[in-house]
Parts: C-alpha cells; sequence; structure tokens
C-alpha cells in the first residue's frame, strides 16, 4: 500500500467526456435530450475508454444562455428528467466504471432567479446583498465584456431596485457577491447537495471572476483565494474524491495561483494557453509555439492537475494569442465572418477546419492524449462530428449527436426540422457522420480515439510523469518525452502534411534500447549514442515506449 495511491488521484489520467443532457440522447421523442436516454447510451461511453463523465448544466433555466443561466441551483429541468432519472443515470455510469461531475455555475444566477427577485425588490431584502451594486459603475470597477455582441456594460441599471448590478456575462445574468459569508455558505451547500447525489466533483464556471471582489470588499474577503480553499476543504471533507476542475483562461503563471501554493484550491484546470498555441502551431505547421507553451506552463502541484483539450462548447477561443496570430489562424481555419465570434474565436469544431482530412485529424487527437495531463472530449469528437453555422453563436458546435444516419440522427425520434439546433447538413450531417456507421468499422476515427483511450490508460506516464520536449531541427516536429517512475513514452508529432525524417537523441539511452510501438507494430532501436530516426509521413505521429532496463513496458 503506497501513501500516494494511483487510483485514489484518479482524475491524473482520467478521460473525461462533456455532453449536454439536452443533445445527447432523447428517449421520448420531444425533440430534447434526458436522462433516460443518456442512460442508455452509458454503454457506449464506457466502451469508448471514458472513465468521467462532465455534464453541462441541467438545471432549471430560462434558457439565455443555454443553462448557464440558473433559476435553481437545486433542482433539475423537467425537460431533462426527474432526481430519480438524475440518480439513475449516476448509478448507471458508476456501474460501468465512470464518475460523473456537473457544472458548477456560481459566478451568477439567472436574473429569474427569486434571490435575485427579491434582492431586486427593496434594499432591505435578505437577498440584496448576495448581488454586487452600485449607485454608478465605479471606474475603478472589474473591465473587460465577455460578450461584446450583445452587451456594452458590465452594469445594469435595474428599476427596481434603483442601482447598477454587476453581471461580467449576459445582463440576465447577475453576478453573486462572494464577499458576502451567506453566499459563500450557499455555494458549500450546493456543492455538498450534488456531491450527496453520488457526483464525483465540479466543473467550476469562470473561476477567475467568481472569486473576484470590489475594493470595498477588502474587509469581507481579504484574500479571495481563500474562498477556493474553503470550497476545496468542504469538498474533501464531505467525498474524498471530489475534483473541482476550474475554467481559468488566464496565461499559465496567473492559473498556477488558481493551484494554491499548497496544491489546495482547484484539483484541475484547463489548459487554454496549451491550446490555443496547438492552434497557432496547426495553422503554421510549425511546433514551436507547442513546444513554448507546454515547455513553460508551470508543473500542477502533486494532488492536481492540467486539463488538455482540442474543443469545448464555447467558441475555440483565440484570445490570449497576439491580434497578428489570431488572423494567423482565422485565415487557416475560420476565414468567413460568420465562422468568427466575438473578435477573438472561431465557432466550428476540428474536423471542418481541417478540411475532414482524415490524418491531420487522427494526428490532433493523439496529439491530445499524448501531451501531459487529462484529456477532455466534447461530445462527438469521436466521430468526427461538424459544426451548423446557421445555428446561432456558439450554438452552431452544440447540435444533437449523431447516432445514426435516419433523419432524427437516432437523437430522436421527433420530426428534425422541429429542432432548435438542427444538425449539419451535406459532409457532416448524420448521414455521413454518425457512431453507427463507425462503430465497428477499424478503420473509423471512432476506433482510432477508442484505441487512444485505450493506450492513454495503459501510460501512466503520460497522466503521472514528467515532461521534456525532445530537440529536433525538423520545425515541424513536436517530439516530447514523459517519464514516471522506470517508464517513458516518447511521442512524435510531424505537423506538416509533407513527409519528414525526424532526427531525435534519448540520452538516457545508449545500450542500443528498443523502443516498443504503443499504436502500431514497429519497434524501434536507439544507436549506442541514444539517437534514432523516425520517418514520419505527412501528419504521422508514433508514441513509443521503453523501460530504463530494456524490457518491453507493455
Ligand atoms: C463559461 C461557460 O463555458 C460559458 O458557456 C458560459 O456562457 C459562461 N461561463 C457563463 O456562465
Amino acid at each position: 500500500m503506497r501513501i500516494t495511491d494511483t487510483s485514489d488521484l484518479w482524475w491524473k489520467n482520467a478521460v473525461i467526456y462533456c455532453l449536454d443532457v439536452e443533445t445527447f440522447a432523447d428517449s421520448d421523442g420531444d425533440g430534447h435530450g434526458d436522462f433516460q436516454g443518456l442512460s442508455q447510451r452509458v454503454d457506449y461511453l464506457a466502451d469508448l475508454g471514458v472513465t468521467c463523465l462532465w455534464l453541462m448544466p441541467f438545471y432549471p433555466s430560462p434558457g439565455v444562455d443555454d443553462g448557464y443561466d440558473i433559476s435553481d441551483f437545486y433542482g433539475i429541468d423537467p425537460k431533462a428528467g426527474t432526481f430519480g432519472d438524475f440518480v439513475e443515470f449516476v448509478r448507471t455510469a458508476r456501474d460501468r466504471g465512470m464518475r460523473v461531475i456537473v457544472d458548477l455555475v456560481v459566478n451568477h444566477t439567472s436574473d429569474q432567479h427569486p434571490w435575485f427577485q427579491s434582492a431586486r425588490a427593496s434594499k432591505t431584502s435578505p437577498y440584496r446583498d448576495w448581488y454586487v451594486w452600485a449607485d454608478e459603475p465605479p471606474a475603478d470597477g472589474p473591465q473587460g465584456i465577455t460578450f461584446p455582441d450583445k452587451e456594452v456594460s458590465l452594469w445594469e441599471y435595474d428599476d427596481k431596485a434603483r442601482q447598477f448590478y454587476l453581471h461580467r456575462f449576459y445582463k440576465s445574468q447577475p453576478d453573486l457577491n462572494v464577499a458576502n459569508p451567506k453566499v459563500r455558505d450557499e455555494i458549500a451547500k450546493i456543492a455538498g447537495f450534488w456531491s450527496a447525489l453520488g457526483l464525483s466533483g465540479f466543473r467550476v464556471d469562470a473561476v477567475p471572476f467568481l472569486i473576484e471582489t470590489m475594493t470595498g470588499d477588502a474587509d469581507a474577503l481579504p484574500d479571495p483565494h481563500q474562498h477556493l480553499r474553503d470550497v476545496r476543504g468542504f469538498l474533501s471533507r464531505r467525498h474524498g474524491e471530489a475534483v473541482l476542475l476550474g475554467e481559468v483562461n488566464l496565461p499559465h503563471e496567473q492559473q498556477r495561483e488558481f493551484f494554491g501554493d499548497d496544491g489546495d484550491e482547484l484539483t484541475m484546470q484547463f489548459d487554454f494557453i496549451g491550446m490555443q498555441a496547438m492552434y497557432l502551431s496547426l495553422a503554421r505547421q510549425d511546433a514551436s509555439p507547442l513546444i513554448r507553451a507546454i515547455g513553460e506552463r508551470p508543473s500542477s502541484p502533486p494532488d492536481s492537475q492540467w486539463g488538455t483539450f482540442v474543443r469545448n462548447h464555447d467558441e475555440l477561443t483565440l484570445d490570449k494569442l497576439t491580434i497578428a496570430e489570431r488572423q494567423e489562424v482565422f485565415a487557416a481555419f475560420g476565414p468567413k465572418p460568420e465562422m468568427q465570434l466575438y473578435d477573438r474565436g472561431l465557432r466550428r469544431r476540428l474536423p471542418p477546419m481541417l478540411g475532414g482530412d482524415p490524418a491531420w485529424i487522427r494526428m490532433v487527437y493523439s496529439l491530445l492524449f499524448s501531451l501531459p495531463g487529462t484529456p477532455v472530449l466534447f461530445y462527438g469528437e469521436e466521430i468526427g462530428m461538424g459544426e451548423n453555422l446557421d445555428v446561432p453563436g456558439r450554438l452552431a458546435v452544440r447540435t444533437p449527436m449523431q447516432w445514426t444516419a435516419e433523419p432524427g440522427g437516432g437523437f430522436t425520434t421527433a420530426d428534425p426540422s422541429t429542432l432548435d439546433r438542427p444538425f449539419p447538413k451535406g459532409r457532416w450531417s448524420p448521414k455521413n457522420v454518425n457512431v453507427a456507421g463507425q462503430r465497428r468499422d477499424p478503420e473509423s476515427l471512432h476506433s482510432f480515439i477508442r484505441g487512444l483511450t485505450r493506450r492513454y490508460r495503459e501510460c501512466p506516464e503520460l497522466g503521472w510523469g514528467t515532461f521534456a520536449s525532445l530537440p529536433c531541427e525538423t520545425a515541424s516536429v513536436f517530439a516530447h518525452r514523459c517519464d514516471w517512475e522506470d517508464r517513458s513514452v516518447v511521442a512524435v508529432h510531424n505537423l506538416s502534411s509533407e513527409p519528414v525524417s525526424a532526427q531525435l537523441r534519448l540520452d538516457d539511452c545508449t545500450k542500443r534500447q528498443h523502443l516498443y510501438d504503443v499504436l502500431g507494430t514497429e519497434t524501434t532501436t536507439v544507436a549506442a549514442d541514444g539517437s534514432f530516426t523516425l520517418e514520419l509521413e505527412g501528419y504521422g505521429h508514433r508514441w513509443l515506449r521503453y523501460r530504463s532496463g530494456g524490457t518491453d513496458p507493455v
């Protein structure tokens, strides 16, 4: 028995899969996905190799921000089902070896939430101080508008309240005031409630905004990070395996603060910087931006982890690139204005951005699974779903899951023309891209990704190990190694469409060490000085594994 048991820190090498109950599987033909439908798909997800499901918000909501505007933190949207359906689903997922985490969206509420309705009605409401009010928008207040297409200010005047309130997102999403200890207690209560129903943690929405306080609040919450420490401590006491997977889109050095000096804040954070650098590297067919980003990424504290991803449910944000770099990515992957959003991102899925090129798409997912960290997939990535640009805004990438070639995509028996978010047409339609057509085809993207999830799980070096890039003269080659205990994985990716001959060296291999192919069958032998050459096709990729001492780690 080791003090740090690898299965206790289950998130270190989990395979996380994000889905929205609303768009995954509709069991009753009303055009809306539901928990019963999702439960019927649990075996599919387990077979894919997923070990943790992340559910996007399914709480009661007016739906202005696709459920991220919550009107009851302790409820379930009746269209998604009942608490009975929810618990059955969690139980089924756990039975098949999958944990479940859900979105914890507590930076703000919907303006329809009874707390806000009470708060705006009177200055003496017990909920007044649950929100952030001002007689005039303060000049030294928060800056930066998240939804510049719809909002012109972070402050909205409320006629009833006769004050302005702060809203980081849409005006119908007033920010909660975390400087108020009652709000912090309520947040803990919400997290405690859902974890008591069998969940294994939360994807925490908009963390930097959540802990942001106004200047006048300094006495109430002198160190906003204390709030994160408190939530982590509370959850760990209630439920030792619970994780907080935080959305913190900040430069890496600032992200490090959100893990906590002692690793006692967020358990995991998405690597937005690495993701953006990856797209720049893909656009340039030059590995340097990615090498720099991952190389400079601070290592996560021992009980913490980076979450890596290729796409998520939002626009593909490129906000941390320079304007010129962003334009390069736009030109390569989203040149038309309707593909772009908020001047900072692309409302597209990966396969259409890469022109549907199977080798290119596979190389990107091989990269995702071999980068140090925990990979997070967005539903439909495993079959190469595309977006529907006819659907407004970010919803373009949130169309229903494509299960079969039928008009309703196997998602619903409702008339597909009545769906709020119709399927993509043509090349990316359910007819051409669906689970049924790929699942039993060994050459499909689905089979490829299913293979990656298995190989990733068999190589703890990737989730647990230390990262180092391997120097290579060929600009398009991203070569790195991850070392853990006595084992190493070396992964080599050619970001160019042209074949390359990659000259590499492993300084710790001076005894004609064999490198065993993880994704294929070709063993490579290093020369006595540790050097070796890999011939890679355009967008070729290899994972090689060895154990010090020479045997195949298998
Ligand atoms: C981040 C979520 O990913 C996004 O979809 C949402 O609009 C905002 N937070 C507000 O909750």
